[in-house]
């Protein structure tokens, strides 16, 4: 009996994992009878440079550094502080050059709530916010996210009617569907305000369009001024093998969201980034604008994204090594094997049998590998998003037992 609940299904203390880990290592989490648990789940997709001590030497200094001043806290709505304008530089010099301003942020699910509220402010045709978002693309769990997000349409029925006017629309799964779903998102698009888009859909389990499909997308959606809102939450920072996967498009959306890898999982941390021309629009808007929350301008979070980023850009090559490696181990094992599966950079979703998912989890649990799991209105599986700095070998060897027991 625990005195601290989680909402997954059920109000509760049941986790996903019966285990304790008490540190952690390279790919690994580690229990106290040091059993060793290889983490092909990268933390929930947070820890994707694995568990570094070069990282956390450097974030704890500097944590010690604003600690010894005993200054761990501010809030950006009140202060300047130097740290909220160099990191706010270094994440924009990552991003490119189509960015010009971020916004702090506290998770990926604010900042969805966030970017709806840009958009309102903006671009708002008619009553209602008229809002584009595709099926199976998850956004988080606030009010907003729950409108947006929908593979959670069933789960979230309760909250019906939900913030905005929101028409899914079906995820394209060939080419033939793209064509057909581009003529449709043309014939309606001149009513909407804004379109969410998760790039390859993560949750769901890694569903990805062609690149001409996202650049004729957004090209559509701005010529019928739509703005674009791409979530990056679980595709940034090199996931599938770019820095973002915006980054392979011609066309550029208005708003990316980032979080989770963006500071390794060290604090709760997410920033939306403002493009050029959004940035323009929203400095003559007569809104009056609300966004915050307390800890938008913490110090601790702020500081460990800066460190981050610039191991990113400090290592970038290496990094697009490791994934390129992880993507040679993926096609090896999986191309004959017969399964059902889909990968994009250093992310992997394999097809199991109805109702198999949570029972291959805890037989690999048992042998010492952690995976996730997906489900969606047509499949279930385990994705695999490893960290990294993973071992091609580890990998290699983990992946031939997760396609034996399945
Ligand atoms: C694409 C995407 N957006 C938003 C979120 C929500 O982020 P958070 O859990 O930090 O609120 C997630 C979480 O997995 C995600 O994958």
């Amino acid at each position: 009996m625990y005195n601290y609940k989680i909402i997954n299904g059920k109000y509760g203390d049941t986790s996903l994992y019966d285990i304790v880990p008490v540190k952690a290592k390279g790919s690994f989490l580690i229990d106290k009878n040091n059993k060793h648990y290889l983490d092909l789940r990268s933390g929930l997709w947070n820890v994707s440079l694995g568990y570094q001590q070069e990282i956390y030497t450097k974030i704890a200094n500097e944590f010690n550094n604003l600690l010894k001043k005993q200054l761990p806290y501010l809030d950006n709505h009140s202060f300047k502080h130097p740290i909220y304008q160099e990191t706010a530089e270094k994440i924009l010099k990552f991003v490119g050059n189509d960015f010009n301003n971020i916004i702090y942020t506290n998770s990926g699910s604010e900042n969805t709530e966030l970017s709806l509220k840009l958009a309102n402010y903006v671009n708002k045709k008619g009553i209602e916010s008229k809002i584009l978002a595709f099926n199976n693309s998850y956004h988080g769990t606030f009010f907003g996210a729950m409108s947006v997000s929908g593979i959670d349409q069933n789960l979230n029925q309760l909250f019906n009617p939900k913030y905005g006017n929101v028409t899914f629309i079906e995820y394209p799964t060939s080419i033939d569907n793209e064509n057909r779903i581009l003529e449709q998102i043309n014939s309606i698009s001149s009513d909407y305000d804004v379109m969410f888009i998760e790039p390859v859909l993560a949750s769901a389990g890694v569903y990805a369009t062609s690149t001409e499909f996202m650049n004729k997308l957004i090209k559509i959606l701005h010529t019928n001024n739509v703005i674009v809102v791409f979530d990056e939450v679980a595709t940034g920072f090199y996931r599938t093998g770019s820095r973002f996967y915006f980054n392979r498009l011609d066309h550029k959306p208005d708003l990316v969201c980032l979080s989770k890898s963006i500071n390794n999982g060290i604090t709760p941390f997410g920033c939306v980034c403002i493009s050029n021309y959004l940035n323009s629009r929203l400095q003559k808007s007569t809104h009056n604008m609300e966004h915050f929350s307390t800890q938008n301008g913490n110090l601790l979070g702020i500081i460990s994204a800066s460190i981050v980023v610039q191991h990113y850009l400090q290592h970038e090559d290496k990094i697009k090594q490791n994934i390129h490696n992880i993507e040679s181990v993926f096609r090896e094992l999986l191309t004959n094997s017969g399964l059902q599966y889909r990968k994009q950079g250093a992310m992997l979703a394999i097809k199991v049998g109805k109702n198999q998912s949570q029972l291959l989890l805890k037989k690999l649990q048992e042998l010492g590998i952690l995976t996730y799991l997906y489900l969606n209105e047509n499949e279930e599986g385990v994705s695999i998003f490893p960290p990294f700095n993973i071992e091609p070998t580890l990998l290699k060897r983990a992946l031939k037992i997760i396609i034996k027991y399945i």
